[in-house]
């Protein structure tokens, strides 16, 4: 470990020069000042690994050599490739560079320049962290405490996830909340967080991502290999750019989200929804219950969250996708991974009288398409939430991942279902409710769960810690049903 130590005292008293050549690894790296490196989980047909290993580098600097061996001991150093940047991002995006480079398959550990990244997923998975909803709010209309680790406690819950040594780690959106410049009245709060750039029609910039994200989450991209999901907060207008930037896992979508000029003013694609791309892996807890599970991951950036509308045959393609891939491939067990959730509840402090259902459009444009799937994933509304819809697969919503947390109350289980108004009587037209949710359970802290395999084929057990790594409530998955009880 001593090597990692001169790394930092490198990078602090701004002596790489007289310490390269010292070890191997910055014989081989003379990059050392990554700012954030972590490894992607990607799909397999971009990566055969379904690894890809990203750093994140002072501009110019050049990019780091990914290093390594593999189980059979054969060692590599790679040549990380540049990820384009958008051509008019600006400043917003000129002091950062974004390396990549897939890891070999069989790879037993590697480093980005002289920083060891997570390098391979087990060949038998037993545990799994899901974490959702992450960056600091500040918005005209609400500020968190950016300065305080309690008020807004990822660097905490990254920081516990690390130490519960996960397999793999996933993600479910929304990293970027930094969308106002800190209010003149809130400067204890947030005061000198970065502002949104005042030159492109976006609120995200590579220096709220780096306050965002990429500092605080450092100690979970050390843990293990990470899915990304993209949340609405990483649209083309707010941190989207960002987003294809850090932690798309695709090589092809760097540019997804690049403004360009259009009649002599920059705009920002909108509606783009990142085709859906799977990730299959073996799970279990004994070889008794092993078995595959794979993980369909839906972009759900766009659609809205009160009606469904046109927006819904735009994206019920995306959901096609999934449910055809898992019918032809037939996996023991598949999960939904949706950012929006198709059965998710707000407070009746928020609803307005109104239903509580949120996202009706993935609800409609999802509608008749989950008959394969065992469970979905989501985050979104700030609360950790469990909801069964008859005959549909459990709905979990972790959105508790440190961003401001929604209402502590107004979780009753309604008597009416998705896609139905409160009186029962359809939203819309265009889609027919579902019935009334059997039971619903909602705990409003910050946290995340930790899921190990049951004893039995294709069950679950689910743990939610708060930021301190506390347990405070669990869920039993089985038979499509998710059962939780708040324990303390
Ligand atoms: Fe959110
Ligand atoms: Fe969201």
């Amino acid at each position: 470990m001593l090597w990692r130590k001169s790394t930092i005292g490198c990078i602090v008293l701004g002596l790489c020069a007289s310490l390269a050549g010292a070890t191997n690894a910055f014989a081989l790296n003379p990059v050392t000042s990554s700012i954030a490196s972590f490894t992607l989980i990607a799909p397999t047909s971009e990566v055969p690994s379904g690894l890809l290993a990203r750093a994140v580098i002072a501009s110019g600097a050049g990019c780091p050599m990914l290093s390594g061996s593999t189980s059979a001991g054969r060692t590599f150093a790679l040549p990380m490739r540049l990820r384009s940047k958008p051509a008019l991002a600006g400043a917003a995006y000129s002091a950062l560079d974004v390396c990549e480079r897939g890891i070999p398959t069989g790879t037993d550990n590697a480093m980005v320049g002289s920083r060891v990244i997570p390098a391979t997923l087990p060949s038998r998975i037993k545990r799994i962290a899901l974490t959702g909803d992450s960056g600091c709010r500040i918005t005209s209309l609400a500020v968190q405490n950016c300065a305080n680790t309690s008020a807004w406690p990822l660097a905490r819950i990254s920081r516990n996830i690390a130490k519960d040594k996960p397999d793999v780690i996933i993600n479910l959106g929304d990293y970027f909340y930094r969308e106002a410049e800190c209010p003149v009245t809130d400067q204890g709060l947030c005061a000198s967080s970065p502002p949104p750039p005042g030159n492109l029609p976006v609120t995200g910039s590579a220096m709220s991502w780096i306050a965002d994200a990429l500092i605080p989450m450092q100690p979970m991209f050390d843990a293990a290999p990470i899915l990304m999901a993209r949340g609405n907060h990483e649209s083309c207008a707010r941190g989207g750019i960002g987003y294809f930037l850090f932690f798309s896992p695709q090589r092809s979508t760097a540019l997804q989200c690049a403004p360009s000029i259009v009649d002599g003013k920059v705009v920002v694609p909108s509606n783009d929804i990142s085709p859906t791309w799977n990730a299959t892996w073996q799970v279990g807890d004994s070889d008794a219950t092993a078995h595959t599970l794979d993980i369909e991951v839906i972009d759900s950036a766009y659609g809205g969250d009160q009606s469904v509308d046109s927006y819904a045959a735009i994206q019920r393609p995306s959901y096609v996708a999934a449910a055809r891939r898992v019918a032809k491939e037939k996996p023991d067990e598949a999960w939904l991974l949706t950012h929006r959730p198709i059965f998710g509840m707000i407070s009746t402090q928020y609803s307005d009288g109104q239903s509580v259902w949120t996202s009706p459009n993935q609800t409609a444009a999802s509608q008749g398409l989950l008959g394969d799937f065992n469970l979905i994933l989501s985050s979104h509304v700030h609360v950790a939430q469990a909801v069964n819809i008859p005959n549909q697969p459990a709905q979990l919503v972790i959105g508790n991942g440190g961003t401001l947390l929604d209402p502590a109350t107004g979780y009753e289980t309604p008597k009416y279902g998705p896609l139905s108004n409160v009186d029962g009587s359809p939203l819309s037209p265009l889609a027919t409710p579902y019935p009334a949710p059997t039971s619903t359970w909602t705990d409003v802290r910050f946290g995340y769960i930790i899921a190990t395999p049951g004893t039995q084929t294709k069950s679950w057990s689910l743990e939610h810690r708060d930021e301190r790594g506390k347990p405070f409530a669990s869920c039993a998955v089985a038979n499509r049903l998710a059962k939780c009880r708040t324990t303390h």
